[in-house]
């Protein structure tokens, strides 16, 4: 409900009943009608361009009805109801955090020391709740394990069903991990992997990876993640000018591993958005291309911060790890969290498949579970 509501030409300003006021621009408002002719009622999509707006729109009545702000423009004469309720949703005169490196709202950073968010194969097929809790594990946490599921081969795929697509890439709709005579990747073989993003010599990176185990008696293979946005928040804490090189300046990163195949990025090893927020992690030795983006003058330092990033992943203080039995799988964030791999001996089997998908399908999936359930979301 809105208490007051008043306006020049150009603003419109409400306080709310919660005592909180906002401001709102006639050309904002304008442009966010609600009505049938500016929203399709069906679809929700805008049916007006930026231009179908007057460049000289302005506000000549703001009114609250049954609680609501009706607001008429000029010079069209036009007059839209904005509820109350969207208007507080919709707020953009506040005050928000511009700390570079901050995390989104709703992600939770960690290191060594939590437990491993886990759901059970039947569960997430037969009980929604327990779908939408393994979903939101995803969305908090970068990483969620599942566990009880079948050993059949290409039982990955339908932990991608559950919630979105397969991205195919080269390596196939999905791959085998397990030790390979003359492997295209060292994936492919016993040896230990650092803690990495996989594939980050693609634009767009695959958002997700599912890794799923079908046989692990071998000695070793223990998989580990890492939060690289934890990680990310302490270079910044501890070395805010290395922070700074490592997002401000492209790496590269290139794959020619098998033929017909020469995948090349130029991207940074930490992202943020403009405004500073977190938004990836590129962090893979293996991939990693010669840096040609770095000023002369910066790229010892440029590499300090780089090496300083890598002891960071590489404390063992940062990962929590867990050894995959036949039928447990795990979904990383690709964009967030590092996933390694213990070394292991040749003595018993371990073969586990991977794959690709993204995380705009499971984040609407999980969205739209909660439009559908609001009272479920957190
Ligand atoms: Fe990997």
């Amino acid at each position: 409900m809105l208490r007051t509501a008043n306006h020049d030409t150009s603003v419109v300003t409400v306080e709310f009943d919660t005592g909180t006021q906002a401001r709102f621009h006639a050309i904002w408002l304008r442009d966010n009608a609600l009505d049938p002719e500016t929203r399709a009622p069906g679809n929700g999509q805008r049916l007006i361009t930026i231009s179908d707006i007057p460049v000289d729109i302005s506000v000549s009545s703001a009114e609250i009805s049954n609680g609501d702000l009706t607001v008429t423009f000029q010079p069209e004469d036009k007059t839209v109801t904005f509820p109350a309720d969207w208007l507080a949703d919709h707020v953009y005169d506040c005050a928000r955090s511009l700390e570079t490196g901050r995390v989104a709202h709703g992600i939770t950073t960690w290191e060594r020391g939590i437990e491993a968010p886990s759901a059970d194969w039947g569960e997430v097929h037969a009980n929604p709740a327990a779908k939408r809790g393994w979903l939101a594990a995803v969305a908090k946490f970068g990483f969620a394990k599942l566990t009880g599921g079948p050993t059949e081969p290409e039982s990955l795929l339908k932990v991608a069903d559950l919630f979105g697509y397969v991205r195919e890439t080269n390596y196939g709709p999905y791959f085998e991990v397990r030790t390979e005579v003359n492997p295209t990747n060292l994936a492919y073989t016993g040896l230990g992997l650092q803690a990495h993003t996989d594939n980050p010599y693609r634009d767009p990176v695959p958002t997700l990876q599912i890794l799923y185990c079908l046989e692990n008696s071998a000695e070793g293979g223990d998989s580990i993640v890492v939060d690289g946005f934890r990680a990310a928040e302490k270079l910044r804490d501890q070395n805010p000018e290395g922070f700074a090189l490592l997002a401000g300046y492209p790496a590269r990163f290139e794959y020619k591993g098998s033929d017909g195949i020469c995948l090349r990025s130029r991207r940074p090893m930490i992202e943020l958005s403009p405004d500073g927020e977190l938004v990836g992690i590129r962090f893979n030795n293996r991939s990693s291309a010669p840096f040609v983006d770095v000023p002369f003058d910066q790229m010892e330092a440029y590499y300090a911060a780089y090496r300083q990033l890598g002891e960071i992943i590489d404390d063992p203080a940062m990962g929590v790890s867990f050894k995959l039995e036949p039928g447990e799988s795990f979904i990383v964030d690709n964009t967030r969290v590092l996933h390694a791999r213990l070394g292991y001996s040749g003595a018993g089997s371990r073969w586990l498949q991977g794959c690709y998908a993204d995380k705009d399908g499971l984040l609407s999936t999980l969205a739209a579970m909660d439009m559908a359930q609001p009272e479920a979301a957190e």
